[in-house]
């Protein structure tokens, strides 16, 4: 009796102290909704280009890495600078990489303790969910030829049907009409009435009247006018431009499926003039080891003399000559930077959906009118900028604070901004 009592107890105690150890481990990584939703945007900036949650893709899927690596300490060097655990000789960070056939990750050796912990929490967060988008997305797959149909059926049957009900109200018309000359024909009418009810409105009376004859030339002429003034103002402007590339690169792949951030790859917009076109060793990032086989991917490996076999460098180097699509004039001045980092203009505002296309195209105007037309209508993105604080002060005491600061108030309409 007193053998099991003691029994118990211990394992009373043991419960709790595992309890206790698991308590402390999900302290340390955080369920605050805004700490995961600060790792998710680390995540998405940074790291999404090689890894999934629960996926495998350059690197490993990160779902459960606290409970694999040998620490979480180990994660936080790790991130900071992979090559030098891996150079300390650690054994887990050495398997790692050669299992991953020594592809180097990315160092991040700015990051705060908090910014690791809190990737961490998105990444825990995103691992702990149930897969219920792709159970339902499943769901919906089994009858989703159906469910896409759906709208656009709909769409046609009402069409149809306004057809067939517009059908019936003219030959009930028609038929009340004659109707109603049957009766007022066997009434007795003078002879003014009766011509009034049969009808002079003749189809070919009709066509001959000079009304009409004005009509189909006015309408005929309008849409010349259009057509001519249309070409002329499109001389010089490259809206749809979509030329053939060297290799065949795709957004819909690589920034769509795989949903990699345009700057990790057109770095410049965030800091430059340009976003610029990625040199070729940003792709050697993941095709160093991702379809290795392919003949377009041989042309990134001829373009920098990189021999694939050998995984070394011959020194025969010759660029890849990537078509360029978007160009302005030289007279004028475009800063991206300003753009996307200042004001924070998404990307697809002005180049479109670029993650659904197979082959960039120029999908805004790229005229003079086009920018202005931006600068009247957009309010300049002052929140967080000391910048601003002077001239929303002297915007607010000359126009009332209510009216928005626009970027026509801060001199986007001057010609000397725009042009040299
Ligand atoms: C350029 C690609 C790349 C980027 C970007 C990248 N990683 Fe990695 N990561 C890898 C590869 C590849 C490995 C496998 C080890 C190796 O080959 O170095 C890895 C391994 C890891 C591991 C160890 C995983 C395990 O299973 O033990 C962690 C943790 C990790 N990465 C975190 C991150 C975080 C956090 C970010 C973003 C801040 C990030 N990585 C960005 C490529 C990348
Ligand atoms: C994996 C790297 C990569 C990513 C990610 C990427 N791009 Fe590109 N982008 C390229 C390459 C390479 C070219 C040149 C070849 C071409 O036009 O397809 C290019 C061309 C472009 C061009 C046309 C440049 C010109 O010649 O005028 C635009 C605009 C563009 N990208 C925008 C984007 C946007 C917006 C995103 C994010 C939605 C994005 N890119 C993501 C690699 C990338
Ligand atoms: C962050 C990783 C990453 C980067 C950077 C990257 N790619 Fe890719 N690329 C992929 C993945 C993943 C695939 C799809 C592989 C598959 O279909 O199995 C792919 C596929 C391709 C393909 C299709 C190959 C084929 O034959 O199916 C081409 C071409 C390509 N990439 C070119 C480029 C070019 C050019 C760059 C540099 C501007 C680049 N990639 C940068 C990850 C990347
Ligand atoms: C406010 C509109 C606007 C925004 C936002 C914008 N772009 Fe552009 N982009 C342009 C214009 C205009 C050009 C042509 C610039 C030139 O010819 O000097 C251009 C050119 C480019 C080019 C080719 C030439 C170059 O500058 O290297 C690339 C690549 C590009 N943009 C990518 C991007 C990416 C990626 C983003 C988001 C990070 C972005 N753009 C955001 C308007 C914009
Ligand atoms: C989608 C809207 C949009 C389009 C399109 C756009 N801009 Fe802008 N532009 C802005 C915003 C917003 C700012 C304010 C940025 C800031 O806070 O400094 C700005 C600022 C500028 C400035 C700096 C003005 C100043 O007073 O400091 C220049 C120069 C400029 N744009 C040039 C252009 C040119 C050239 C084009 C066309 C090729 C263009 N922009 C197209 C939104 C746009
Ligand atoms: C917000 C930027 C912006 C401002 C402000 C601006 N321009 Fe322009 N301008 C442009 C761009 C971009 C082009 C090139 C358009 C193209 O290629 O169709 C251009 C083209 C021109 C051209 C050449 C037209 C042609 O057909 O080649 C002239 C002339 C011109 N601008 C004069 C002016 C004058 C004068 C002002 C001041 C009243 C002014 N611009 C203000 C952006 C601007």
């Amino acid at each position: 009796m007193k053998e099991k009592l003691v029994g118990s107890l211990k394992l009373f105690i043991f419960a709790f102290l595992v309890s206790l150890s698991t308590i402390s481990l999900a302290q340390e990584i955080s369920k605050d909704a805004a700490v995961i939703k600060a790792g998710e945007e680390l995540f998405n900036g940074n790291c999404k280009a090689c890894h999934r949650v629960k996926q495998k893709l350059v690197g490993p899927a990160l779902a459960g890495v606290e409970t694999r690596v040998p620490s979480i300490a180990w994660i936080k060097d790790w991130v900071r600078n992979s090559a030098k655990v891996i150079a300390s000789g650690d054994k887990y960070a050495n398997n790692l990489y050669n299992e991953y056939n020594k592809s180097q990750m990315t160092a991040f050796t700015s990051y705060t303790d908090d910014q690791i912990m809190s990737i961490l929490a998105y990444v825990k967060s995103e691992a702990d969910k149930v897969d219920a988008p792709a159970a339902s997305q499943q769901a919906a797959s089994g009858n989703g030829a159906s469910e896409s149909a759906v709208p656009t059926g709909y769409l046609d049957a009402i069409l149809v049907g306004m057809i067939i009900i517009l059908v019936l109200m003219l030959v009930i018309l028609s038929l009340i009409s004659n109707a109603l000359k049957k009766y007022l024909n066997d009434t007795q009418l003078d002879e003014a009435d009766r011509d009034e009810v049969n009808n002079p409105y003749t189809w070919s009376g009709f066509v001959k009247s000079p009304g009409f004859i004005f009509l189909v030339m006015f309408v005929v002429g309008a849409i010349t006018f259009k057509t001519v003034i249309d070409g002329l103002y499109s001389i010089g402007i490259q809206q749809g431009y979509q030329p053939k590339q060297p290799i065949a690169f795709s957004h819909k792949l690589h920034a769509g499926a795989y949903e990699i951030n345009c700057v990790y790859c057109h770095t410049g917009a965030t800091k430059d003039k340009q976003a610029n076109i990625p040199s070729p060793n940003i792709c050697m990032n993941c095709h160093s080891q991702i379809k290795k086989e392919s003949p377009e991917i041989q042309k990134i490996y001829a373009a920098i003399g990189y021999d694939a076999k050998t995984a070394s460098y011959t020194g025969k180097q010759k660029p890849i000559e990537w078509v360029r699509i978007h160009n302005l004039p030289d007279l004028a001045y475009f800063n991206h930077s300003q753009h996307y980092n200042v004001a924070g203009i998404q990307c697809q505002t002005c180049h479109g959906p670029i993650e659904e296309m197979e082959v960039v195209k120029q999908y805004s105007l790229l005229t003079m009118g086009w920018c202005i037309d931006c600068h009247r209508k957009t309010d300049v993105n002052t929140q967080g900028n000391a910048y601003y604080d002077r001239l929303v002060q002297l915007h607010n005491a000359a126009k009332g604070s209510k009216s928005k600061m626009k970027v026509e108030d801060i001199g986007g309409l001057e010609c000397s901004k725009c042009h040299y």
